[in-house]
């Protein structure tokens, strides 16, 4: 894939996903929405989801793929390195990442975002696998900055689900 069918997919997705949540502010509804707009429009993604913090460690939250881990300890895998550094991790070749946690076999990169609340707070890493190798570069980081400032750290949040 170009880097310009990159950006057009995300240019669509992005559009999308603004105008269905307009107005929204419940977290989950937000996370589950983004995530099926993304996948729908990105070819090359294979699991998309969110993991949320709780009690320290994250714990796994509305996702589309395969079965993913259920709790990852912030000293563990390139989710916790992503939360534990508050800091958007890209890997080219997962298998050549010691810390990387295998949930499903056929997953050969990744990119991972850490996700802040209006407050400034860590609420939760986005986590997006994908079978190709390298499939994750700057424009994926661009673009998913973006669209998680926008819909977390900028926007009216309700961390309850009711
Ligand atoms: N990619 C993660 C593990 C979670 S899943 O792949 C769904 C990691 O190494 O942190």
């Amino acid at each position: 894939m170009t880097t310009q069918q990159k950006q057009q997919q995300y240019q669509a997705a992005t559009q999308e996903i603004n105008a269905i949540l307009a107005g929204e502010k419940n977290m989950i509804l937000k996370m589950a929405t983004i995530n099926c707009v993304l996948k729908q429009h990105l070819d090359y993604y294979y699991w998309v989801g969110f993991y949320c913090m709780n009690q320290g460690a994250l714990m796994v939250g509305p996702y589309q793929g395969t079965l993913g881990c259920l709790h990852i300890p912030l000293s563990k895998g390139v989710c916790g390195r992503a939360a534990r550094l508050q800091q958007t991790q890209i890997v080219t070749d997962v298998h050549a990442d010691p810390e990387h946690l295998a949930c499903d076999s056929l997953t050969n990169s990744e990119i991972v975002l850490p996700v802040f609340d209006p407050q400034g707070n860590l609420i939760a890493v986005f986590d997006v696998d994908s079978t190709q190798t390298g499939a994750f570069d700057t424009v994926d980081e661009e673009y998913l900055t973006k669209l998680l400032t926008a819909h977390f750290k900028e926007a009216a949040l309700q961390q309850h689900y009711l």
